[in-house]
């Protein structure tokens, strides 16, 4: 990998299971923006950190991802889309430039309906002015943000992003980097976190709690740059170190389709996914039959600190603060109401309309 390492550099499981991530929710994003019923004139995808293009086993990178994502399921007459690519490694933007031209050896659009800039430099220097250049503010942006987990995500281009029309961030973090660091990264460490220092107190937790805390001061900070509605989750492989994605959108459809995404991606490389606020730390790798457990915990938690709550608000407290579908709650509730420990208001089955609360000896 670099900095020294070699270009390009083998696709890791948990690097698959990203891609599978980044390709669902793009061939959902390109067409609602430009072809849908409130469709826009333009939209631009945008990367601080985009890599080669290609991997050592051939397989695509996110670049091209998004590429096809708008030529399979756009017409090319819908709208312009704009591509906005930037690496600090000169190898990788040689090698994006050549992978591009390889992969559609004709120009899927015009240059006019899909303008292209591959820019060497690094992202906090380079992505916005490359977006000024573009023009892209005033229309949807949806920007990846996916370094090595560790580089400095300039907090002002968050800041600008949530505050651009339909834009919409991914980011990608190693805990552990701010974790092992957090006595060599300065006010560059602050910076990630919009200058709040809190993240800091890492070094004054139990090992188990450190990468939760720099979990939950970096989902405080995407929210206070300005999106209100956050999808955060740890990709798990099997071997390996577990990776943070979080995603920030102005849209609950946003948070919908994300999710969606994230849980019809293929597991077949033994890629679970967890939910960062799940005490227990459990990790879902089966999808056909999901572990509800970690759901179950997060709901009891929820009644917990709340009176008498309708099933539906429960519902939706699964699709905007844990990794679960709204359609996961009832199934999560059925063991609390099997073990007494949940009252159904007026007694029967559990139903969306319903009204719930703990029974008071299980609320511990
Ligand atoms: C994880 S890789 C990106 C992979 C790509 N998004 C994909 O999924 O195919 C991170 C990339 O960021 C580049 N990079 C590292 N630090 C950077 C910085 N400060 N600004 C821009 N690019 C950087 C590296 O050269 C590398 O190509």
């Amino acid at each position: 990998m670099p900095v020294k390492g070699e270009v390009p550099w083998a696709c890791a499981p948990h690097t698959g299971a990203k891609h599978d991530i980044y390709q669902r929710y793009l061939e959902r994003w390109f067409p609602i923006l430009l072809a849908g019923s409130n469709a826009y004139p333009s939209v631009t995808y945008a990367e601080g950190f985009s890599g080669p293009g290609v991997y050592k086993g051939g397989e695509p990178g996110s670049p091209v991802i998004a590429m096809k994502a708008l030529v399979t399921k756009v017409p090319k007459t819908k709208g312009i889309a704009r591509f906005a690519f930037i690496d600090d490694d000169e190898r990788c933007v040689d090698m994006l430039g050549t992978t591009l031209t390889k992969t559609f050896p004709e120009r899927p659009r015009t240059d006019a309906a899909m303008p292209v800039k591959i820019v060497k430099g690094t992202c906090a220097t380079h992505l916005e002015a490359t977006l000024d250049e573009m023009r892209a503010w005033g229309q949807p942006i949806f920007a990846n943000l996916d370094s090595w987990g560790n580089a400095p995500v300039p907090y002002r281009l968050l800041r600008r992003l949530a505050g651009n029309i339909s834009s919409e961030v991914i980011v990608t973090l190693f805990p552990q980097h701010f974790v092992r660091f957090v006595s060599d990264l300065g006010e560059a460490g602050d910076a990630v976190f919009g200058g709040d220092p809190t993240w800091r107190t890492v070094a004054d937790l139990a090992p188990e709690a450190k990468s939760r805390h720099i979990l939950t001061c970096y989902r405080q900070a995407l929210r206070a740059a300005g999106f209100p509605y956050l999808l955060d989750f740890e990709l798990i492989p099997r071997k390996g170190q577990p990776l943070y994605l979080i995603f920030g959108t102005g849209h609950r459809l946003g948070v919908q389709k994300m999710k969606d995404s994230l849980w019809e991606v293929d597991r077949a490389q033994g890629v679970g996914f967890r939910d960062p606020r799940d005490e227990q730390a459990e990790t879902l790798f089966d999808i056909d039959e999901p572990q509800l457990g970690p759901l179950t915990r997060l709901l009891t938690q929820r009644l917990r600190n709340s009176g008498p709550v309708r099933v539906e608000d429960l519902r939706q407290f699964a699709l905007l603060e844990t990794v679960y579908r709204p359609e996961h709650v009832i199934r999560a509730l059925k063991p609390l109401v099997d073990r007494n420990a949940l009252s159904v208001e007026g007694g029967g089955a559990l139903r969306r309309t319903s009204i719930v609360s703990l029974v008071p000896a299980s609320a511990v």
